[in-house]
């Protein structure tokens, strides 16, 4: 599955197909400045994301539809389009034996996610999906202190999720919708679900869940179902309530909650909410010998270890400092274009895992179906066995 030299772009560069091109186009810039890498052809159905395009990559072929730019003679697609899509491109692209990236989430359903990995296994195409969390200074830095025993065993682990504009990242355009995303606690969950099953060591296999729709049920709805979030946001709106100019359909939930029961034992929480006036998110991981938590997220911030038995609230026995890189994600972005351009290329061990990325919409799904049914407990139903023997965890 070695992509050859002959087979890359100018000067020997994995020539790169976009398709979608909105916020995450930006991805494309760092693909631009990798040595090893070039953009060289867009696709997207709107035009003005087009024209963005152009000035963006004015070498680039750009088109309105995936078979053109399929036909085009790229060497890997990077599959940045709303999460419904995903499955449908993904397989596309595989199907001819290119590498993708796919951004998170890996698809909307477990079998959708299923249906790319097998179609990867089947093609003998290289996937990666764009879980950036796994190159956060943030996690990376809880991660190596579990390594290390700082908590001992891992028994817990629960997140608490502030996504404080999420007024105008998730109410305003296609995320607002479910037929779009299955919900958020899938879309913008899957992030941290993944993070979850990756410092614990193991999927989860049962989860119920509560939410609803609490503030943005009733806001003022747009007209207009394809407008782009970012050119209505309001970014004074306070309170939550005060936001206009939302899309016309609002199923998702804006606050819910999660418990899940891991493969391995290990109990998890989950929890997420759009109304917040602050934007971060706050793990809690407790071993057997001691318990962690992260101040901070995507800039700097620290760590910070309880391991010593106190008497009420005490100051952390041990405060570990973490520094983002220069860059978009805490430079998380950065290294998930460099991870990638090399594993499309050679191959090799990724931090990111496609397997693992199917697990986290599988609980994702689970989850929302609990929530749909008032708390009802879902197992969440494993990958085939051909997946699992054939991707690692
Ligand atoms: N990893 C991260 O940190 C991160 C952050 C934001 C978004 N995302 C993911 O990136 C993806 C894109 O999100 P976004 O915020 O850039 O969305 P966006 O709405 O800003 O842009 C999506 C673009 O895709 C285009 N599009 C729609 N259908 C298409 C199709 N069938 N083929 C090609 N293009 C199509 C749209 O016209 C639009 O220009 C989503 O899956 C989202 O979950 C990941």
């Amino acid at each position: 599955m070695t992509t050859s030299t002959s087979e890359q772009g100018g000067a020997g560069r994995l020539r790169v197909g976009l398709v979608g091109f909105g916020n995450r186009a930006l991805l494309g810039r760092l693909v631009d400045e990798h040595p090893g890498a070039q953009v060289t052809a867009v696709c997207d159905p709107d035009p003005a994301a087009l024209d963005d395009a152009r000035r963006a990559h004015p070498d680039a072929e750009l088109f309105g539809t995936l078979p053109a730019l399929l036909g085009a003679g790229v060497d890997a697609v990077m599959v940045l389009s709303p999460d419904h899509t995903h499955e449908s491109v993904a397989v596309a692209a595989l199907e001819r034996g290119l590498a993708v990236f796919c951004e998170k989430p890996l698809a909307i359903t477990a079998d959708g996610a299923d249906r790319i990995l097998s179609t990867a296994l089947e093609a003998g195409a290289r996937l990666y999906v764009g879980h950036n969390m796994r190159h956060l200074p943030m996690v990376l830095t809880m991660r190596r202190l579990i390594a290390e025993g700082a908590v001992g065993q891992v028994e817990a682990i629960w997140c608490r999720h502030f996504v404080g504009n999420g007024g105008d990242y998730y109410f305003k355009d296609w995320h607002a919708d479910r037929r779009n995303t299955t919900g958020l606690l899938l879309q913008k969950g899957a992030h941290d679900i993944d993070v979850i099953h990756w410092l614990a060591g193991a999927p989860t296999r049962r989860v119920t869940a509560l939410g609803r729709l609490a503030v943005y049920g009733d806001g003022a709805r747009s007209l207009d179902d394809r407008q782009r979030a970012r050119d209505v946001a309001e970014p004074d709106a306070w309170p939550p309530s005060a936001h206009s100019r939302l899309h016309p359909v609002v199923d998702v939930e804006d606050i819910s909650m999660m418990l899940m029961q891991l493969g391995n034992g290990v109990m998890a929480s989950y929890q997420q909410c759009h109304f917040t006036p602050d934007y971060w998110r706050n793990y809690t991981v407790i071993g057997d010998e001691g318990r962690l938590e992260n101040v901070g997220d995507m800039d700097s911030g620290e760590v910070r270890v309880w391991n010593r038995r106190h008497p009420g609230y005490a100051a952390p026995d041990v405060v570990v400092p973490f520094s983002a890189e220069p860059g978009t994600h805490g430079g998380a972005d950065r290294a998930l274009i460099a991870e990638f351009v090399e594993y499309a290329v050679h191959g090799g061990y990724t931090r990111t895992s496609p397997l693992a990325a199917r697990e986290a919409v599988a609980a994702g799904e689970a989850a929302t179906r609990s929530l749909r049914a008032g708390g009802q407990p879902v197992d969440v139903p494993p990958p085939p066995d051909e997946v699992s023997r054939s991707f690692r965890w």
